[in-house]
């Protein structure tokens, strides 16, 4: 059988370094991208050059690329030297907060290095099967014009809402505040489904809410399970911006995001956008998250509670996975917050 060559970039990051492990066992050819932009976004917390090592060396067909995925002739270098398979696009700015100090390197990497690498793949890598990992934030804070009921540990849906089981790919991606980082993802997310459609491009769009594993480098910025876990091991403080901590986040291991990827990876349908996290079945308000780590970890965390949440932040984000359950019914979550929870801290 003919060995497989697949492209991942930000191959350090949470989903590219999952990715990576995954794809190497299954004997591909693994070509990773991953400069290391989550250190010089986020301090030493964000530092992923452990886990390049550790990939480097223990996946003989890894092929590390220290470039940053802007640098348009090192990107074409790589594709005329490979015919990739599989592209996996994990590389990104994640942070609101980051985005807002910098607009341009923001955009400049979630929009424009996402159209470069579109294009290499049209001319270099037709046939590939390229998957995007886009965000929720595609939908700015639309969710929060919900009918929320104030619960005593977290706002939620009346169970009757049609919305209760999540929000679905109908929601509206106009009128509403992305941030700076939601406009630059959506920016990328329209163009990797046009391409699908124009060009005919097996492309697949992943618009994911939290998603963490042991390998996340959480950082007070981006990654709050890691970082809330770190904290509490590290006795750090722990700063909780508005609804009282109420806000509610479904959250994914990303094993079971690369195995979507894989799923649409051996039965593509190009242009396709799916919702994609942890669901009604994996899901918790941040007091929430803190209580069950105080008890795991039979520990107190500093909170510090501010009353003014972030801008644009979602008060509750609950993805309904159902399109995708529906396309790919093999597909499993196999992982509950508790169980994610109880994963970070023993790691
Ligand atoms: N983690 C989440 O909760 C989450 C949720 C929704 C969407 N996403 C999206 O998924 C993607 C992957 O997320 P993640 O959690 O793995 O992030 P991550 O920060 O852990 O990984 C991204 C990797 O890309 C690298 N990188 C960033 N900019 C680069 C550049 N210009 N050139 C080369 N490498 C670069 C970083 O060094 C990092 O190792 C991101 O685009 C993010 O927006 C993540």
């Amino acid at each position: 059988m003919k060995t497989k060559h697949i492209l991942i970039t930000g191959s350090a990051g949470l989903v590219g370094s999952e990715a990576v492990r995954f794809y190497s066992q299954k004997g591909y050819v693994v070509h990773g991208i991953d400069n290391n932009m989550r250190k010089y976004f986020f301090g030493s917390d964000g530092d992923t050059s452990g886990v390049r090592e550790s990939l480097v060396s223990s996946h003989k067909k890894y092929h590390h690329h220290d470039f940053d995925i802007r640098d348009e002739l090192a990107l074409q270098d790589l594709f005329k030297s490979v015919r990739f398979d599989l592209i996996i696009h994990a590389a990104g700015q994640p942070s609101h907060d980051w985005s807002a100090t910098d607009p341009i390197g923001d955009f400049a990497i979630n929009a424009t290095a996402t159209l470069s690498l579109l294009e290499n793949a049209r001319k270099y890598s037709p046939d590939a099967v390229y998957i995007f990992t886009s965000t929720n934030k595609v939908y700015g804070d639309s969710p929060n014009a919900l009918p929320f009921v104030e619960l005593p540990t977290r706002y939620d849906l009346p169970t009757t809402h049609p919305s209760y089981d999540g929000i679905n790919e109908s929601m509206t991606i106009d009128k509403t505040t992305h941030t700076v980082f939601g406009v630059s993802k959506t920016a990328a997310d329209l163009m990797v489904q046009e391409y699908g459609r124009y060009f005919g491009l097996r492309t697949g769009v992943f618009r994911c809410g939290c998603l963490t594993g042991p390998a996340h480098r959480g950082a007070r910025q981006h990654g709050f399970l890691s970082f809330l876990v770190r904290s509490a091991k590290e006795n750090r403080p722990y700063t909780v911006y508005g609804y009282k901590g109420k806000q509610v986040r479904d959250n994914l291991h990303v094993s079971n995001l690369v195995a979507a990827f894989d799923a649409f990876y051996e039965k593509p349908r190009p242009g396709e956008v799916y919702n994609m996290g942890g669901s009604r079945a994996s899901n918790i308000s941040l007091i929430e998250a803190i209580a069950m780590i105080e008890r795991l970890g039979k520990t107190t965390i500093d909170i510090t509670f501010v009353d003014t949440p972030r801008i644009g932040d979602h008060q509750w984000y609950v993805s309904d996975v159902k399109k995708f359950q529906r396309h790919y019914p093999q597909w499993r979550l196999t992982h509950t917050t508790e169980k994610i929870i109880e994963e970070l801290w023993s790691a």
